[in-house]
């Protein structure tokens, strides 16, 4: 049995595998086709807002032939009651054959892993990994510019609060793009990121205070919304939100083959007048997400089969300590029953094992 619930959960050659099932499934959203997971249960459980990915998944999976159980607001469930993640999981995979989850706190999805006994798909927790956007991003450049491996991609917005940004920087490292990363000031690609890119993938990104300065560089622009409701209170919205906007007038310093993609939703990072340019390819990528969502769906059912591949990525070596994890927002520091286990990145550096940031004494 296996999860989803970080990028590296999946070898290049299974992301590889995935693209081609993703290609036949959109043959099943045109024409129908064989029922892979008539009478499974889906249960979708949406502890944070949604429209794309819980959408997506229910429909994924209908269109697969199976049924979805699940809530979009928690507040209706027992958690109002106090019910742990871990406790949630146990009772769920009595109900469903595979779960997947979207929570406001850092790592949940892997606890919600480490405790059920069916499949756990992370569908995006607090700003750590959004594994399956992840996917289909990648699946849209593949499929309209070919092999990642030399492409030149510009990450733009809010790389800190951001999760998309996180588990794409570490996919396409590990796949040899090279990558610029734009960001207001504060909201910066976290330094646990960068030393993971560099430590690991030896992928070292350079850095543009300005779109218009490197955009005519670009094989993809990767544009995000600046994440408003993780911003610190301190933080002014309206000072950060306006700085990246990429209308008709920067669009013709890029090149005519440039991809412009974002996970959506957007607010005002691009203007409506892009939606007509060719290089818009944000609402293409999103329609692949169910084509993409029912082939991993399929492939964690054991529906159809993985290759036989090797992992890109060797296991995570993980020590339990006596530190806690640094980021407020973890769910180590939530959920008290969790042990303390840090991964070791390298022989300096150890990152939270839900959340991957540093270690603090306790
Ligand atoms: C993203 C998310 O939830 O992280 N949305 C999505 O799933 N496509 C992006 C965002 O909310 O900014």
């Amino acid at each position: 049995m296996r999860d989803f619930i970080v990028i590296d959960d999946l070898s290049d050659q299974e992301i590889e595998h995935i693209f081609h099932i993703a290609d036949d499934m959109a043959g099943i959203i045109d024409s129908g086709g064989p029922c892979l997971c008539r009478d499974k249960i889906m249960a979708t459980l949406f502890y944070e807002p949604s429209t794309r990915t819980r959408f997506s998944f229910e429909s994924a999976m209908i269109r697969l032939g199976g049924n979805v159980i699940g809530f979009a607001d928690s507040k209706t469930t027992s958690v109002a009651k106090g019910e742990t993640i871990a406790d949630t999981a146990r009772i769920i995979s009595d109900y469903a054959d595979i779960i997947v989850v979207r929570h406001p706190l850092a790592g949940a999805a892997k606890v919600m892993a480490d405790y059920a006994d069916v499949p756990v798909i992370n569908g995006g927790d607090d700003s750590h990994q959004h594994p399956t956007q992840t996917l289909y991003d990648l699946y849209t450049i593949h499929k309209h510019i070919g092999p990642i491996k030399g492409l030149k991609v510009g990450l733009c917005g809010d790389l800190k609060f951001g999760r998309t940004v996180h588990s794409l920087s570490y996919a396409l490292a590990r796949l040899g793009a090279e990558m610029v990363f734009v960001a207001p000031e504060g909201l910066e690609m976290p330094e646990y990121v960068v030393q993971r890119l560099k430590l690991k993938y030896k992928n070292e990104p350079e850095c543009a205070e300005r779109l218009e300065d490197v955009i005519g560089d670009l094989d993809v622009l990767y544009m995000t919304r600046i994440q408003k409701e993780r911003l610190p209170a301190e933080m002014d919205y309206e000072l950060v939100a306006g700085k990246y906007v990429i209308d008709k007038a920067l669009l013709a310093k890029a090149r005519e083959q440039m991809m412009i993609l974002h996970p959506l939703p957007r607010v005002d990072e691009i203007a409506y007048e892009v939606d007509g340019d060719e290089r818009a390819f944000y609402f293409r990528q999103s329609s692949y997400g169910v084509r993409v969502r029912m082939a991993i769906t399929a492939l964690l059912l054991g529906a159809l089969k993985m290759p036989n591949s090797v992992p890109t990525e060797p296991p995570p070596r993980l020590i339990s300590v006596s530190k806690r994890c640094v980021n407020p927002r973890c769910v180590m520091t939530h959920e008290t029953y969790l042990e303390h286990k840090f991964e070791v990145v390298s022989k300096l550096l150890l990152g939270c094992a839900y959340c991957e940031e540093e270690p603090v004494d306790v």
